[in-house]
């Protein structure tokens, strides 16, 4: 009898030695969390269906060191994963290297307002799609920095402006993998201008034969670039001075350029926390005073812990 306790006692030490040490791997790249929670306070408040999607987002059980109780990369079946989020094909990593975000998917939402400037943040994304949804205002020249896209969507919104040069270094026609190869901008009346040089062409790139084979990640044979029902016209020359004027151009985001939002998420979770002790209590452990922070933050008494992702934005 006593024996046997003792054995079902080492069972359920062992098991929950195996979860803890499975919860102690790196799972989602800091920087990465920080961009889901910046994109969180930026749009939480903006409309009911944003609000709907937001709060399935389990932010609260994020801490300011960048990890989250419920992982953005976590497994489905574990009962992690959030909406629209998913980090494909990195399931079987090795558990010592974090995860990266690589696809963004809201589609047919209802989602109103302008591009989210933090999505610029996900670096490792390969698809964005938010197609079928009420967007405004134009297409951020920052996606340009998304050197890892190979497709996006954003297909029958209201979009205005032109598709920025910058995107024309999304290119890569020759590999068909790990470059863009799917751009679609069509149903947007708002949009007009030229097809940067660099961005797909018209024709479909794959599934022809004789031609190359479609990616894997889809089987599409019409991937390329869409522009119906909008006044784009035809491709862009090339910019003068080539990739280098647009490489010039671009200033690609860092972490630290949401450092308000951020920190200012977690203060409010810090309140919370204390006024009702539920899950945010537990993000609030994590913030350590203000004297023992390496420096002010400027969010006064409430300082937390600055990671250095979060330090100041670079010059
Ligand atoms: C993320 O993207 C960067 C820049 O393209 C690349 O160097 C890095 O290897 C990528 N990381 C992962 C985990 O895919």
């Amino acid at each position: 009898m006593a024996a046997a306790r003792g054995w079902l006692l080492a069972a359920v030490a062992l098991l929950a030695a195996a979860v803890l040490q499975h919860r102690a791997f790196a799972r989602t790249l800091e920087r990465d969390v920080y961009a889901l929670i910046a994109l969180h306070e930026e749009v939480r408040a903006r409309d009911p269906q944003w609000a709907g999607v937001m709060d399935k987002w389990p932010v609260q059980t994020c801490a300011p060191d960048g990890t989250c109780g419920v992982d953005p990369c976590g497994l489905e079946w574990e009962g992690d994963g959030w909406e629209g989020i998913s980090c494909r094909y990195q399931w079987d990593w090795d558990k010592s290297i974090p995860r990266v975000v690589t696809n963004f998917h809201l589609p047919k939402y209802g989602l109103t307002g302008t591009l989210p400037r933090s999505l610029a943040l996900l670096a490792n994304l390969t698809e964005l799609d938010m197609d079928a949804n009420q967007l405004i205002g134009p297409l951020p020249a920052e996606w340009g920095c998304l050197g890892n896209l190979i497709e996006i969507d954003f297909s029958n919104n209201r979009l205005t402006g032109t598709i920025p040069p910058e995107w024309g270094l999304l290119r890569g026609l020759v590999e068909l993998t790990g470059w863009l190869v799917e751009l679609e901008v069509d149903g947007n009346p708002g949009l007009s201008g030229c097809v940067p040089d660099g961005c797909p062409p018209f024709d479909r790139l794959c599934g022809r034969y004789p031609g190359p084979p479609c990616p894997s990640f889809t089987n599409d044979a019409f991937i390329g670039t869409a522009v119906g029902g909008t006044r784009i016209g035809t491709r862009c020359a090339p910019p003068e001075g080539g990739d280098q004027t647009l490489q010039a151009w671009l200033r690609c985001p860092v972490v630290a350029d949401f450092r308000q939002p951020i920190l200012g998420f977690f203060k409010q979770q810090q309140q919370k926390g204390r006024g009702s002790g539920g899950d945010a209590a537990a993000a609030a452990t994590n913030v350590v005073p203000a004297a023992a922070a390496p420096k002010d933050n400027g969010l006064g008494a409430a300082s937390m812990v600055v990671r250095p992702a979060l330090g100041e934005p670079a010059k």
